[in-house]
């Protein structure tokens, strides 16, 4: 079957896609993924195409970010359909490099993005954001587009983003997109597919109880109980281990005092159902 999108696979073909592009005077929007792609990536082409003229989409099951005994292997692949979901979002061109054109042998950099990567997924799932700043790093410079878009839903890689284009002086515009979620307020993921319907019945619990531990600590109360209820709240439905349910500073993901909340803040979850890893966060 050929292909229902342009298709390139090395950095070169990138390049003088993009460089052919710019030469006409056109803007250049990048949305890095792993594939398996839902409304949510599908949403992020969307809102690519307000910032710029044409957009690159990249498939790429990153193996860096996946720590042993998780599910590399398992991760849901599909290039035929998720290309031709990107082509009916109007996505311009596929990336869809090899292993070996993103790590020739003897490849031996890694990214360490400090601070906003050291607590939440960063202790849960240790060496995990190095291999997402590295290859995000490496997309980006491949590429080289005028704005990237990345989703709220996966919120500290967003912010470790932010960072990591700041500190390494990366000329490009970071954007983030709000989250996609299920009419049950479940936030679309690859991982969901994972899940059993009984699970998916308990799944939009973690919603629910973020919503609540925000709005509760939008209206003054304390942090530390909020925090607690909402763990119990989620043990009790089904969810072990619940990794962490947190409210943090919106920007840098600093801890808060115990005390009500000032300024920006995110609440922030990840636990397991059953096999699956499920993260979520809401704004307070
Ligand atoms: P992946 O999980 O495929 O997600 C690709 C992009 O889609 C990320 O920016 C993610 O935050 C966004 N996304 C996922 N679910 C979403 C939803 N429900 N609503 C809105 N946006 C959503 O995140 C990765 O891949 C990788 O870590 C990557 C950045 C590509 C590096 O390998």
């Amino acid at each position: 079957m050929q292909n229902p999108l342009d298709t390139v696979r090395t950095v070169a073909d990138l390049r003088a896609r993009v460089a052919a592009w710019k030469a006409a005077g056109e803007k250049v929007a990048m949305v890095p993924t792993m594939g398996a792609l839902h409304e949510g990536h599908l949403s992020l082409v969307e809102l690519a195409h307000t910032h710029a003229d044409r957009v690159v989409a990249s498939i790429f099951v990153n193996p860096t970010q996946f720590a042993p005994g998780e599910d590399f292997e398992a991760y849901p692949r599909g290039e035929a359909r998720d290309a031709g979901l990107l082509a009916g979002a109007g996505c311009d061109l596929l990336y869809a490099p090899g292993l070996a054109e993103m790590y020739a042998p003897g490849f031996s950099t890694t990214i360490i993005v400090g601070g906003v990567s050291e607590a939440l997924d960063g202790t849960a799932r240790p060496g995990h954001f190095n291999g997402v700043a590295t290859v995000v790093a490496k997309l980006l410079v491949q590429c080289g587009p005028d704005v990237a878009i990345f989703g709220e839903k996966d919120y500290q890689q967003l912010q470790i983003i932010r960072r990591l284009v700041a500190d390494l002086d990366l000329p490009v515009t970071i954007i983030g997109g709000p989250t996609r979620r299920a009419p049950d307020g479940l936030a679309l993921s690859s991982r969901n597919a994972y899940l059993t319907p009984a699970e998916r019945h308990i799944a939009p619990l973690l919603h629910e109880v973020i919503s609540e531990v925000a709005r509760a600590v939008a209206l003054g109360g304390p942090v530390g109980p909020a925090e607690t209820d909402a763990r119990s709240r989620l043990e009790a439905a089904g969810f072990a281990p619940v990794d962490y349910v947190e409210v943090r500073g919106a920007h840098d993901l600093e801890r808060l005092g115990p005390g009500p909340v000032t300024g920006h803040a995110r609440v922030l979850a990840a636990a397991r159902l059953g096999k699956t890893r499920l993260i979520d966060n809401v704004a307070v």
